[in-house]
């Protein structure tokens, strides 16, 4: 097979920052995808409806206007968040989820929540009103070794919050292990997960082995192979339940390449691109339509995409950077492979 016809996909995790870093990176997402549920963690975060609505249309203002792309709106969950702040968000129409960050795990999320009872009431309105929960499912205690906080996370908040709020919906973002895909698998239909191409493509050897390879760290940090092949095997299966959300989270080379690197991997600029081989490696590229095009619509109730789009074989080398900035200016950004040549090229 040398081309690949599917239904225009969806990110559903995608970190677009903001100013002239989101207008550097925004094109690439609305280039692969039709609609994207992009991530609230700005400084300060998006904590209210009137901030992500503002947030939604700085978006759409950096894309030209015949982009026919839709950023769908997050807020970030705190100790704070009102039963009232949700039903306002839901009613706006376009916030269509409330990401919970355990304060501490990963960037800018020191705002997040400290104990989830603090928000006990708000996540009864949000399964009363139909609007998901999406984790971040790291548990941040300082003595839970890095490696094992996805399963200290689900033995010791997820369980149990899917257990007193059975009706709400989550998404288990970004899984990186054999034990976040069998808990999602086993659990009633109200519980999802999204994979990165990350996770699907390497396991922490990739990070570690010959060097450290910062533009390979992010968070979750990848795992050991047999999680990897536990990802690709959920991905593959054709479970709804799991659905693309690439993750990917631009930082400048300089905030990478650092004494103290940034977590995160920037990968809108070829991520169909990189599923189809992830896809292509388990032999399950007629699987990649429902993971990338179709489960996440249907999870979150929104319409499946009519549109097309083709991928074709052919090699092509990821550039060295891209064009990016941060709070000083014009900064470079390495994206995922830089250097690499991929198999497959979206063609629009
Ligand atoms: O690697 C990551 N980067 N994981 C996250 O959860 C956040 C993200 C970011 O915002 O940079
Ligand atoms: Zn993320």
């Amino acid at each position: 097979m040398d081309q690949l016809t599917l239904a225009r996909p969806d990110d559903w995790h995608l970190h677009l920052r903001d100013g002239p870093a989101m207008a550097a990176v925004a094109p690439y997402s609305a280039r692969q995808f039709h609609r994207a549920i992009v991530m609230p963690n700005l400084r300060p975060p998006v904590t209210t409806t009137e901030r992500a609505l503002a947030y939604r249309q700085r978006i759409l203002d950096a894309l030209p206007a015949d982009s026919g792309f839709q950023p769908l709106m997050t807020l970030y969950l705190t100790d704070n968040t009102s039963a009232g702040e949700v039903r306002r968000a839901k009613s706006s129409g376009h916030i269509h989820a409330v990401k919970l960050y355990p304060a501490g795990a990963t960037t800018n999320s020191d705002a997040g929540v400290t104990d989830l009872a603090k928000v006990d009431d708000t996540l009864a309105t949000m399964a009363e009103i139909g609007l998901p929960l999406l984790v971040h499912g790291e548990m941040t205690r300082a003595d839970i070794d890095v490696f094992d906080r996805e399963k200290a996370f689900i033995d010791h908040q997820l369980a149990p919050l899917i257990e007193r709020h059975p009706r709400l919906k989550v998404v288990f973002e970004h899984i990186t292990t054999r034990d976040a895909a069998d808990f999602v698998r086993s659990s009633g239909p109200n519980l999802a997960a999204t994979i990165t191409p990350q996770h699907l493509l390497y396991n922490r050897n990739a990070m570690l082995v010959g060097g450290m390879h910062p533009h390979f760290y992010c968070l979750p940090v990848l795992k050991r192979e047999s999680h990897r092949q536990a990802l690709l095997a959920a991905a593959t299966s054709g479970s709804p339940k799991f659905f693309l959300g690439t993750d990917s989270a631009p930082h400048t080379k300089d905030a990478k390449e650092s004494a103290c690197g940034c977590a995160g991997i920037f990968s809108a600029h070829a991520a169909i691109e990189l599923y189809a081989s992830a896809f292509e490696q388990a032999g399950a590229l007629d699987k990649l339509e429902g993971f990338a095009s179709h489960f996440g619509a249907d999870f979150y109730g929104l319409p499946r995409n009519k549109e097309q789009v083709t991928l074709v074989r052919q090699d092509w080398r990821v550039p060295d950077t891209l064009p990016f900035a941060d709070d000083q200016g014009e900064a470079p950004l390495v994206p995922f492979l830089a250097g690499e040549t991929l198999h497959w090229k979206l063609v629009t």
